[in-house]
């Protein structure tokens, strides 16, 4: 018997999901069942799109499921996402120096288009029929909104008692970037990730934007794979190039210069959970007033919570033990 971790990742594939992707299936101690895709980033054609790029750049046969094109319910009250334009949450309305939208993840990546196909079956039924055949060692990576998470939830509770784990990436302590109270992923659908909070599931760790900004690569990081000069390393140090870009238009870091790769940083805490730092256990619920804290994680940081803790909560990470993690794993690709 394989003692390899069994991983379904669940994308929304985006620049930093594809880093996600990339360690999931270059590491030898992860078994990748499976990647779904959901709505988030980009419209579910360009996230699924995206993810068979990485899948066939890497020349793995993971089997990718195409999941749900909206949220569960958030678009369904006209107001309530504000001004933002497109699927993002985030506006994208500087130029570079080409005339060229400045953006965290343009519809495709620098990849060759994908030969092969995503599965017939629908990511949310595939998730459900894999996870209540499994003997309950099945991790879940969520770095997307969660709606195929909350749908999966929500046709066949009895899932919660067969996933290993949940580590998501999402929310935020202190850090925002949708609104001033919310992160993204959660933003995008606020009642899938609440569904997801609730639901029972043993182990629950959400991986803020408090823990990604401190992991994040840099100029130099971008010349190092460069010099890899693989195509692979070559992808990702553009890829890399893009979000540094956009980070310094539209949310410049403290550590100038640099970008963080958000999802990524989930599958590495798989891998070595001493990259994340300060993880606290605390009761996380979501806010869907669809008021001005729509979509923030409210973490209970009181001694005596109202309600049970749910979920651990990271508030740092280790930026040079996460750097050196992700380009030796592309390195040692050939
Ligand atoms: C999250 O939103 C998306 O843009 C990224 O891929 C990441 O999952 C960060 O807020
Ligand atoms: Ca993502």
């Amino acid at each position: 018997m394989s003692d390899k971790m069994k991983v379904i990742l669940d994308c929304d594939t985006g620049s930093d999901d594809a880093v996600a992707i990339m360690m999931a299936i270059l590491s030898p101690k992860i078994d990748l069942l499976g990647v779904t895709t959901v709505a988030g980033n980009k419209e579910i054609n360009f996230t699924t799109d995206n993810t068979l790029r990485v899948v066939d750049m890497l020349r793995s046969d993971t089997p990718v499921y195409r999941g749900c094109a909206t949220s569960m319910v958030a678009k369904l009250l006209p107001n309530r996402h504000g001004d933002y334009t497109g699927m993002t949450g985030v506006k994208a309305d500087k130029l570079d120096e080409k005339g060229e939208v400045i953006s965290y993840h343009h519809d495709c990546l620098p990849m060759p288009a994908p030969v092969s196909r995503e599965q017939p079956e629908h990511g949310v039924w595939w998730l459900i029929d894999t996870l209540m055949k499994s003997e309950g060692d099945i991790t879940l990576i969520p770095t997307g909104p969660l709606t195929n998470i909350g749908m999966a939830l929500r046709l066949e509770p009895r899932i919660a008692e067969k996933i290993k784990q949940i580590i998501f990436m999402g929310g935020g302590f202190k850090v925002f970037n949708a609104t001033a109270a919310s992160e993204f992923n959660i933003w995008a659908d606020p009642e899938a990730a609440q569904i997801v909070l609730t639901s029972g599931v043993r182990t629950i760790t959400m991986v803020p934007l408090d823990a990604t900004h401190q992991a994040n690569f840099t100029r130099e990081d971008e010349a190092e794979l460069r010099k890899i000069g693989t195509p692979l390393a070559i992808a990702v140090a553009d890829l890399l190039d893009e979000r540094i870009v956009a980070y310094n238009a539209y949310q410049p870091q403290d550590l100038p210069d640099s970008a963080p790769l958000h999802d990524a940083l989930c599958v590495a805490y798989l891998l070595d959970p001493e990259v994340l730092r300060d993880v606290r256990h605390m009761r996380v619920d979501v806010d869907m007033s669809g008021g001005f804290a729509d979509g923030q994680t409210i973490c209970d940081t009181r001694a005596y919570p109202d309600r049970p803790e749910n979920c651990y909560v990271a508030l740092g990470a280790d930026r040079l033990r996460f750097s050196r993690m992700v380009i030796d794993m592309i390195r040692a690709f050939r």
